[in-house]
């Protein structure tokens, strides 16, 4: 199969990182996607370093036997804590993009000499890893960063657009911390789906910044400049889990607009 045939490989902990697939197969709807959500080991978010990296070995193995050509770590708990590794572990057998640059990116294109506010689950916060990244690439942005745990749980509950979210997520963005920030980094798989109530409680007036675009415009570009491109019209879509339920199905439609259907891959038998 030539290079460009091979499919993109798209990780995350579960379902979640389907917000990142679904803007990948709009912009490139030629691209055959294989998707790997580890709903046997999620939450991420408050997992370890080692455990998440030990997660990523797997799933790399997985879609490298598959035959991607780039693999995408869509989840920001993952990118945070496997990127380096994977990178390391993966060399030459296919390219692997996380979804903090492009977002570190944007940000230092778009918001230098600025306080931008970042909100995600508590293993991408402790990390540092977006601080790191901006005090090497954009130094003249002031990062402040709050981990908010409750977010992604209640999203998967379906609680969003209610009394309940609106309530949760008017408490987190009332901390001190995020006082005087000119853009909110959406750092987390799930958090597309609450942007709406996000931009309702600053009133429209705050940059909010969904990676799921960005990332998606990313590849891309990674993509052509690697001559990896594939322009076909038509695609395939696998999804696989390694844990697999009815009700992980069911709540797809929430993250890639349609329900899709999921294949059960066990990473340990
Ligand atoms: N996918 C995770 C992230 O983007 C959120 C869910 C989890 O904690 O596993 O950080």
């Amino acid at each position: 199969m030539k290079n460009t045939q091979r499919p993109i490989g798209i990780y995350d902990s579960g379902i979640g990182g389907l917000t990142v697939a679904h803007a990948i197969t709009k912009l490139l709807p030629g691209e055959d996607i294989l998707y790997f959500g580890d709903t046997a080991h999620l939450p991420y978010g408050d997992k370890s370093e080692a455990a998440i990296q030990a997660y990523s070995i797997k799933i790399a193995d997985v879609l490298l036997k598959k035959g991607c050509k780039a693999i995408v770590i869509a989840c920001n708990s993952a990118s945070s804590a496997a990127y380096e590794l994977l990178k390391e572990y993966v060399r030459n057998d296919a390219h692997i993009l996380n979804v903090i640059d492009p977002m570190i990116a944007h940000v230092c294109e778009h918001f230098a000499g600025e306080e931008v506010g970042l909100i995600g689950t508590r293993r991408t916060v402790a990390s540092g890893v977006y601080h790191q990244r901006l005090a090497e690439t954009c130094p003249s942005i002031k990062l402040r960063s709050l981990a908010t745990p409750l977010l992604a749980p209640m999203i998967e509950e379906g609680f969003f657009n209610n009394q309940i979210s609106h309530e949760i997520i008017a408490q987190y963005l009332s901390e001190s911390g995020l006082e005087g920030i000119k853009a909110l980094i959406l750092a987390c798989t799930h958090y597309p789906l609450i942007k709406k109530e996000i931009d309702g409680f600053y009133n429209g007036h705050m940059a909010i910044l969904d990676s799921s675009e960005i990332v998606a415009m990313a590849l891309k570009d990674h993509l052509e400049k690697n001559g990896l491109a594939h322009s076909g019209t038509r695609s395939s879509k696998r999804f696989f889990v390694s844990d697999y339920t009815p009700s992980f199905e069911a709540s797809t439609r929430l993250f890639f607009g349609k329900m899709v259907h999921l294949e059960q891959h066990r990473l340990w038998n």
